[in-house]
This record gives structure tokens, C-alpha cells and sequence, in this order.
């Protein structure tokens, strides 16, 4: 049975993969490094470090000059989500949130993001979650299982007993790759590989979420 929820924060809960998007688009214009909305979709679910690794591509810098790119990246990014408040919520995501914990199922947050937690607060709903996993909880970021099992081990609960929502093809493996049932929303060219296939979490309810991944495991 599934006993726990595991979400992506960043383009799942809320839309601040566009800020994410805007930040690491800001610094690239500034290094005149191409990159664009299309080139950033590789970006999704990726760590700060390997995002900055995909735009800067085969050029040299320094271990000094990136980690200035990536504290430069970090503060557009903190600036952008200085107003982020409980109406930036994606739709459908506090209703499932209530659904969820009526249902009596656990739910963690299962963030790169090292800023994860801010986010949660500022969007008013870290007493609505039963775990946080961030970009500080594990070593190896996603796609490696590593940061969904620690957030089902905070969980008290087996990889199988857990299903993550995912908006990122990183997320996607790493969510396969801890052996646990994958919801993917977008388009099926980024999370085609999850065993259920969303638009969005809008007008989504747990029942018929349930529902699609039983059905997968048939
Ligand atoms: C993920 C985002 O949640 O966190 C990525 O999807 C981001 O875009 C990653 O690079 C790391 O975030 P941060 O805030 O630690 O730089
Ligand atoms: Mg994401």
C-alpha cells in the first residue's frame, strides 16, 4: 500500500523553477555564455553545481571563478523569492496537501534545493509536511536515489510505500532509481518515464492519483 508522498518542490509545489530559470539566464547574459528557456530544460531538478557545469559547457574557469558564478546565481535567485507567499502555491497542490493528510498519509518535501526550506516556510505550509529533504540532506544529488530514500527514511517508510511528484527528468530517475512510484507533470518528452503521466497537480485528487498508479503496477 502507499503510505507516504514525496514532493519536488521547485515546479511541482510552486513555480519557482522559472526563478530558477531567470537567475541562471541573468548570470549567463553577464559571462556571455549561451543559453536560453529551451537549453534550460536540462536544468530542471539539477544541482547548482552541475547547472552551472551544463552552461559554462567545455570552457575553463577556476574553482574560484565558479563558485562566484554560483553565489552570484544563488543571490538572484534568494532576491526572486523574496516575495514567494502562500498564493504562490501551484494550483491543486494545497487541496491534495489536506487530502493527503485526511487520508492519513505521510508527506515529505524532496528538494535539491538548498533553499528548499525558505521556500516552504515563505509559502506557508512546513506544518503541512511531515519531512523536509533539501540540498543539505544528502551527498549525491538527483538523479541518484539518494535524497528520496533519506526523505522516506524520515518517513519511517519502505521506498515502495512512497510515491514522488516530479517535474524534472532527473527527478523522475531518481525516483525510479530509489525503487518508488513516479507521478512525472509536464510533457511526456521530460517525464514520459514516470509510471503516471500529469498536466499539473490542478484538479488533481489523491483518489484518482491512487488510482493511476495501481493501475501502473498491474
Ligand atoms: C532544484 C531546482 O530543486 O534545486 C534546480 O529544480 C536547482 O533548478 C536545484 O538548481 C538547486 O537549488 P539551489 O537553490 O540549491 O541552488
Ligand atoms: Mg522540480
Amino acid at each position: 500500500p502507499i503510505r507516504g508522498v514525496i514532493f519536488d518542490l521547485d515546479g511541482v509545489l510552486t513555480d519557482t523553477a522559472e526563478y530558477h530559470y531567470r537567475s541562471w539566464q541573468r548570470l549567463a547574459d553577464e559571462e556571455e555564455l549561451p543559453f536560453d528557456r529551451d537549453a534550460n530544460e536540462a536544468l530542471r531538478g539539477v544541482s547548482r553545481r552541475e547547472s552551472l557545469m551544463l552552461i559554462v559547457g567545455d570552457r575553463t574557469y577556476s574553482e574560484a571563478q565558479l563558485h562566484e558564478m554560483m553565489e552570484r546565481k544563488n543571490g538572484y535567485y534568494v532576491e526572486l523569492i523574496q516575495t514567494v507567499s502562500p498564493h504562490d502555491l501551484l494550483p491543486g497542490a494545497l487541496t491534495l496537501l489536506e487530502e493527503l493528510r485526511q487520508a492519513g498519509i505521510k508527506t515529505a518535501i524532496g528538494s535539491a534545493s538548498k533553499n528548499a526550506r525558505p521556500v516552504v516556510e515563505k509559502l506557508g505550509i512546513a506544518d503541512q509536511v511531515d519531512a523536509i529533504a533539501d540540498g543539505y540532506s544528502v551527498e549525491h544529488p538527483k538523479p541518484a536515489p539518494d535524497l528520496f530514500l533519506f526523505a522516506a527514511q524520515e518517513l519511517g517508510l519502505d521506498p515502495g510505500e512512497c510515491v514522488v511528484f516530479e517535474d524534472a527528468a532527473a527527478g523522475v530517475e531518481a525516483a525510479l532509481a530509489a525503487g518508488m512510484w513516479a507521478v512525472g507533470l509536464g510533457p511526456e518528452e521530460r517525464v514520459g518515464a514516470a509510471h503516471v503521466v500529469l498536466p499539473s497537480l490542478a484538479d488533481m485528487h489523491w483518489s484518482a492519483v491512487q488510482e493511476r498508479v495501481q493501475q501502473a503496477s498491474h
